[in-house]
């Protein structure tokens, strides 16, 4: 299958410093591609070229097989690419319908007034077509738990027509339960035919949805592996960085971890 996005030998250079360096990828529809990395790995600066934030410095970026260079976030919208970021996603004073529309609003009649009845009647559809139950949707988005609001995010994405899906560390703040439910509507963007980019620290996560795994490494590409020829042990190996690891534990050897301190006497 072709890929819907691609990037060949993508560069980033920020001054002196190489954010990314030879970097190429592929998302196809219908699959999750997992990029995960360390902290400084070149991950940020990845969604940033292919949402429209920033240029890349050297090589190409491909939609259906043609070269694209987004101008801004606005191009890159208008032409099918979603990103959920883990903070800005929704507006947090905003009711759930409004930030459902946010940039979108529906407008009727002569004096192009806000249909808000149909806003509504929408947001409440398409919430509940992915499974999402939020009982009152004037709720203030600020109001619902983070996974909440990525999912409210996703479905959006989903219903204005978005082909490849960006969620930017959508797990990251959260617990058990609610990575569970994020998870489960990442499974569901997926289905409804999107490239889905997930960007994670964690392996496990990644694994549970990923097809295709790609880790980076101070910018570089140091795996690029579809499920099928990689094991959650190697993925969550090659993450922890088997070697800094080791390194580690040898410099820690002898510090007596079960140890416990008591507190000091009083003189
Ligand atoms: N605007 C910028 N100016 C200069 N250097 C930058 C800029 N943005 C990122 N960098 C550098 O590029 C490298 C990659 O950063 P990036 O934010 O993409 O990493 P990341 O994988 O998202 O890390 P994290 O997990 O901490 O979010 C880092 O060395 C960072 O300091
Ligand atoms: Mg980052």
């Amino acid at each position: 299958m072709t890929a819907i996005l691609s990037l060949s030998n993508v560069g980033k250079s920020y001054g002196n410093v190489h954010a990314l360096r030879d970097v190429s990828l592929s998302v196809r529809q219908g699959e999750v591609t997992c990029v995960l990395g360390d902290n400084g790995a070149g991950k940020s600066t990845l969604i940033k070229i292919v949402s429209g934030l920033h240029p890349h410095s050297a090589g190409e970026v491909s939609l259906d097989g043609s070269p694209v260079s987004f101008g801004s976030p606005r191009d890159a919208q208008a032409a099918g690419i979603a990103t959920v970021y883990q903070d800005l996603a929704l507006a947090p004073l905003m009711s759930v319908w409004r930030n459902f529309f946010l940039g979108n609003e529906l407008r009727s009649g002569l004096l192009r007034m806000l249909d808000i009845a149909s806003m509504k009647r929408i947001c409440a559809a398409e919430l509940s077509k992915m499974g999402i139950v939020i009982p009152d949707l004037e709720r203030p988005v600020a109001s619902l738990s983070g996974g909440q609001r990525q999912c409210v995010a996703i479905a959006r994405a989903i219903y204005f027509g978005a082909r490849v899906i960006i969620l930017d560390e959508p797990t990251a703040a959260l617990g058990v339960k609610q990575s569970g439910l994020v998870l489960r509507y990442v499974v569901k963007a997926r289905d409804a035919g999107l490239g889905v980019i997930f960007i994670t620290h964690n392996p496990h996560h990644a694994y549970l949805v990923g097809n295709h795994f790609v880790i980076l490494k101070l910018g570089r590409v140091v795996l690029d592996a579809h499920r099928d020829s990689l094991t959650l042990d190697r993925l969550a190996a090659e993450m922890a960085g088997g070697e800094e690891l080791a390194e580690l534990s040898h410099e820690l050897r002898g510090v007596d971890a079960g140890k416990v301190v008591p507190p000091a006497s009083p003189s």
